[in-house]
């Protein structure tokens, strides 16, 4: 298509086609096109039930009934009218210019100085130069709109936590939350207005290196960390001197990057878009979130950033998000490359007519539409609509009674209270792996420790991926807090994280002789995990696993201690070594917080978000497939599996050990019926510590629906709970059961519950529920 200012029909194919529509005509358009997402509401036709008996409407978690934060779905009218009086007073050259993020100072003061001015700035940290260019846009400009101020505050701003990915592996959405609140309370001391997270791409690829920004492979596990976040950084309010505006993102199914390479095309269903891609963000919604970014990928064909059917549709429709969207750094302008757009007016319409509200780094709304106006392929309304959006978050942001900042009031330490608090995130977020014979907690018993490996020395190393942007103080290293534990340590590299050289193996096996216990500190780089850090082979870098097999076949005990951004292949590793800690990147307290689990000051308790493969072959592995008709069968060669590797992964989701044990009994269903039209079951599990210290067990609740009209995963979690028991004692946990949470969205996008049997399952990992029992939905 060629990039015209033409006019165009306000409907019909052509248009259609330029929206992002296309796919109307198709896939996912079909479903809005015919009026098909409309049917989620309770009063749809009820002709559209199916064979299965499903039943349509309240139990649908889209449906607006849960609202619960001031500031989503329901604007505030005094907010509304002081918009409306700023939106009669703007031309429209100001009101482009609100919808324009720029990414360096300059560039605001310029656009500053422009008639049109420019709305935000982002990935400026310091404050004092926040501060001037907000006295600019606020002094200067004929109606002194204040600039919003974001940054990239992932899992931190100076006090860094692990890596989102670690941080789900706690299974304790409060951790997040601790995470937001301290990264929010930094962050906006320091001039920051906005933060571009959470991130909750739910991704089968551990190749892609954004997993470690995610918390996974699970929508339910997904959604609760999103939503523990999102409140973590904004608070009840985040007008508040210590909060932030958090943005969801990617805004939709990146995670779904063919190959993991990233920025790559995404295929999906409409059903598993419903089901698998978008529960967090609705979960987000629901919680308050502020904004959405908008994501690189293309799904079924349309890329996100001109997706009617995902942005305006789903989530400002159904959903009822009343913040703004903005795009992903170039995301307008990359529609021309992604050959969508023939030209830069093209991408903007693409974007407006999609919904994304505000431009990152690129310029095609502020430059073309005024023309795009005039010639009716963008639309008076839509324009408003976005910079109402934006005005919106900037009132609820309190940035038109406060709109500077105090640069003495910046942060640029770690306090201990965050110390304190990221010591104890780091720790909680740790897997234990293996841990043959108790070899792990070196306890007092283990004096000397041969630390091994090329990070054990590692600084930031440990902040993995989107460390936190302000003023770095670098992470304790695994030796210190070794040192701090009173342990005498002994360093030797042995190789580098990459590379061939094995000269230093000698010295490595060498002192791991002589050590009580050796610790090899092995794993991947910061930057070989996060934007654009994809990996072929997804086994230790380098010689790694070479230096731990031989080291660890010279030592008295051995733990190796893995720091990494994605799940790895490790058959060799968990071979090798017979007890093994997955710290993933653990953050500013890296090191103190792996000592604590070393040395069994801190029992971990931990499980995986995520499959670990056997082999990169085998990738995506997740545990909510479903089933084939052919399931795998090792007696059977004609069944779904490879001929060369052992079904199922390596370590599957949920999985993690402890320094104790614990067993799972009593399984109780309240109700061995659940009624479609309302009502629930609560399940009571009952969970003992059966060994002799105190620790942490995450007990799991997994449905199953066996007879469906589409197909469903052969487990589906739909509950968790970590509990801290003293050796010996016991807890009853208890989950609730919904339609919502039986049902599920069709082809169609409708949600649906089905009359039938669902199999419901407790343990302590996807592929540890001992417990099962039934339910009759009716
Ligand atoms: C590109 C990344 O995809 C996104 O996650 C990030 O927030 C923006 N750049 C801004 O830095």
């Amino acid at each position: 298509m060629s990039d015209t200012l033409d006019p165009r029909p306000a409907t019909g194919p052509s248009r259609r086609r330029l929206l992002g529509a296309a796919a109307g005509a198709t896939a996912l358009g079909a479903a809005s096109a015919t009026g098909l997402l409309g049917a989620t509401r309770a009063d749809a036709d009820p002709a559209a039930d199916r064979g299965h008996g499903g039943s349509r409407g309240s139990a649908d978690p889209a449906l607006p009934a849960d609202r619960r934060r001031p500031g989503h779905g329901r604007p505030d009218r005094a907010t509304e009218r002081r918009i409306d009086a700023l939106l009669r007073r703007m031309t429209l050259a100001e009101k482009l210019g609100q919808l324009q993020l720029v990414n360096t100072a300059d560039l605001a003061k310029a656009g500053l100085g422009t008639a049109g001015g420019v709305g935000g700035l982002f990935s400026v940290t310091d404050s004092a130069v926040l501060d001037a260019v907000q006295h600019q846009a606020v002094e200067k400009t004929r109606l002194g709109i204040p600039l919003i101020f974001g940054l990239d505050v992932i899992h931190g701003y100076v006090t860094n936590f692990p890596i989102p990915l670690g941080t789900a592996s706690s299974w304790d959405p409060e951790v997040a939350r601790t995470d937001g609140r301290i990264s929010a309370a930094e962050a906006r001391a320091s001039g920051q207005h906005w933060t571009y997270a959470p991130m909750m791409d739910v991704t089968h690829e551990p190749r892609w290196g954004r997993i470690a920004e995610g918390n996974g492979e699970d929508p339910f596990l997904t959604a609760a960390f999103a939503a523990a976040k999102v409140d973590g950084y904004q608070g009840s309010d985040y007008s508040a001197r210590d909060r932030l505006a958090a943005c969801m993102k990617h805004y939709v199914a990146y995670g779904g990057a063919e190959g993991g390479r990233d920025y790559n095309t995404v295929d999906v269903s409409l059903q598993r878009l419903h089901n698998l891609y978008l529960p967090p963000f609705l979960a987000a919604v629901r919680a308050g979130v502020a904004t959405a970014m908008a994501s690189f990928n293309t799904i079924a064909g349309v890329p996100a950033h001109g997706s009617e059917y995902a942005i305006r549709e789903v989530l400002k429709e159904r959903y009822d998000f009343d913040g703004f969207v903005v795009s992903d750094y170039t995301g307008i302008q990359e529609l021309i490359n992604h050959g969508l757009a023939g030209g830069g007016a093209d991408a903007a319409a693409a974007g407006l007519n999609a919904g994304v509200d505000m431009e990152m780094v690129s310029t095609n709304y502020v430059d073309f539409g005024v023309a795009l106006l005039a010639a009716g392929r963008v639309t008076r309304r839509e324009i408003d609509d976005a910079v109402r959006r934006l005005l919106r978050i900037k009132f609820r942001l309190g940035l038109f009674e406060n709109p500077y900042t105090d640069p003495k009031r910046a942060v640029t330490t770690i306090s201990a209270a965050n110390a304190k608090a990221a010591r104890a995130a780091a720790a909680r977020s740790m897997v234990l792996l293996r841990n043959e014979d108790d070899v792990l907690p070196f306890g007092s018993g283990v004096k000397t420790v041969a630390l091994v490996g090329p990070l054990g020395r590692a600084t930031t190393d440990l902040n993995g991926t989107w460390a936190g942007l302000g003023p770095v103080t670098p992470p304790v290293t695994i030796e210190a807090g070794l040192q701090a534990a009173g342990k005498a340590v002994v360093y030797v590299k042995g190789c580098d994280v990459n590379g061939t050289d094995t000269s230093g193996f000698a010295a490595a096996v060498a002192a791991a002789r002589k050590a009580d216990a050796v610790v090899l500190a092995v794993g991947e780089t910061a930057d070989m995990s996060g934007e654009a850090a994809a990996r072929s082979d997804i086994g230790l870098p380098g010689v790694q696993s070479r230096l731990v097999e031989a080291v660890a076949a010279a030592a008295k005990r051995t733990a190796v201690v893995l720091i990494n951004g994605r799940p790895l292949t490790i058959a060799d590793v968990l071979a090798a070594a017979p007890a093994v800690l997955e710290a993933w990147a653990p953050g500013s307290q890296g090191g103190n917080a792996i000592a604590d689990v070393l040395t069994g000051a801190v029992n971990p308790g931990g499980k995986l978000p995520v499959s670990f493969p056997r082999s990169v072959g085998q990738v995506p592995i997740y545990y909510n497939h479903e089933n084939t008709g052919r399931p795998a069968d090792p007696d059977n060669k004609y069944t779904s599996k490879y001929l060369d590797l052992p079904s199922g992964p390596q370590l599957e989701f949920g999985f993690g050990l402890s320094y104790t044990t614990f067993a799972v009994a009593d399984l109780r269903l309240s109700s061995h019926t659940l009624h479609r039209s309302g009502g629930s079951v609560s399940v009571t599990v009952t969970v003992r510590n059966t060994g002799e210290v105190a620790g942490d067990e995450v007990v799991q609740l997994y449905i199953h629906d066996p007879v469906a009209s589409v197909v469903q995963p052969v487990r589906r979690l739909r509950g968790f709970q970590r509990v801290t028991l003293a050796a010996g004692a016991s807890r009853t946990v208890r989950f609730t059961l919904t339609p919502s949470d039986v049902g599920f969205y069709d082809g169609d996008a409708r949600f649906v519950v089905e009359r039938g049997t669902i199999h419901v399952y407790a343990g302590t990992s996807s592929d540890d529920t001992p417990l099962t029992d039934e339910l009759r939905v009716v």
